[in-house]
């Protein structure tokens, strides 16, 4: 089996009891219906760490990067090279969560083909378990050839932030009949295209819920009312560390920024009093050395003196 990690599901192979369970693309998928799956942003390995730490279903690395760390006004920045990188960070962890990367633009708008060599660098060098993409029926072919390829889908249907020139803005979708219609037909294709889940974002929760009653896969919400089979959340906006308004949708946890602001503050006056770093933060010499060294200064200084 070459060093393989092999479930305690599969007979033959012995138990590993003790070891908590990886969450793997069929878990997720069988969670339609059932208790709501927890999805949460991360893009490094401290933000890895404190999502799988509370126990989330799904981790994204989301390309919600280019704002949150990188600093970008919109996703349509970030590069596949960055994703990589990031998604690499977060999968180092090793999390027991699904680590799902998102597809940044301009990956699969140009071809199955491209699409399958994007992904697999984001599966094979940053060890991504599934991957994301954003659009509906015009994505079906990609969606195949990345299942052909191995490689697990996430749909994201509403407002897809890649669109955004399109879209006209970062604005709620779904609020016109027509519109409710193409949403249905879109997530019906990407099921039957083969997406493993669904994200929902910034639609009316009556759609969402419309939505997610018609496919047999999960929905996982944002801005997308309570009826979703999940709920995800970026982890800068949940823990208030993206400075200036959020959103309606999102629910700040804690307000981290304040009291990092703070400690911050607090380290620079230290610095300024000198009362940092004191003597128990400090490393010392072993007392001979330490001896020799002042015996050294002493015959300096009365060699000068003479
Ligand atoms: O990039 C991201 O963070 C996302 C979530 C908002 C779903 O796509």
């Amino acid at each position: 089996m070459g060093g393989r990690n092999v479930s305690d599901s599969t007979p033959g192979y012995g138990p590993q009891k003790t070891a908590p369970r990886k969450h793997t693309v069929p878990d997720v998928r069988a969670r339609k219906g059932a208790a709501p799956l927890v999805m949460v942003t991360a893009y490094d390995a401290p933000s890895a760490r404190i999502v799988d730490a509370a126990g989330a279903d799904l981790i994204l690395v989301g390309d919600s990067l280019a704002m949150v760390v990188l600093g970008y006004e919109n996703t349509l920045q970030v590069t596949l090279d960055d994703m990589v990188r990031h998604t690499a960070a977060v999968t180092r962890t090793r999390p027991q969560a699904l680590v799902v990367a998102d597809m940044p633009y301009l990956t699969y708008h140009t071809g199955p083909r491209d699409a399958v060599l994007a992904a697999g660098r984001l599966v094979r060098e940053g060890g991504a378990e599934a991957v994301k993409l954003e659009g509906g029926r015009k994505r079906v072919e990609v969606i195949r050839a990345l299942a052909d390829a191995e490689i697990p889908v996430m749909g994201h249907l509403g407002l897809t932030p890649q669109s955004v020139h399109a879209m006209g803005g970062y604005r709620v979708q779904g609020r016109a009949l027509e519109e409710i219609e193409e949403l249905q037909q879109d997530a019906r294709a990407l099921v039957e295209a083969g997406v493993f889940s669904l994200v929902l974002e910034g639609i009316p929760a009556d759609v969402a819920a419309l939505v997610t009653g018609a496919v047999e896969v999960p929905t996982i919400g944002i801005g997308a009312g309570a009826a979703c089979d999940g709920q995800v959340l970026v982890f800068h906006d949940m823990l208030g560390l993206y400075p200036g308004a959020a959103p309606r949708f999102v629910r700040r946890y804690a307000d981290l920024h304040t009291p990092a602001v703070e400690a911050v503050t607090r380290f620079a006056e230290d610095v300024r009093a000198r009362t940092f770093p004191a003597a128990n933060e400090s490393y010392r010499l072993p007392r001979e050395v330490g001896e020799a060294l002042a015996g050294r200064a002493r015959a300096r200084l009365r060699a000068w003196e003479a």
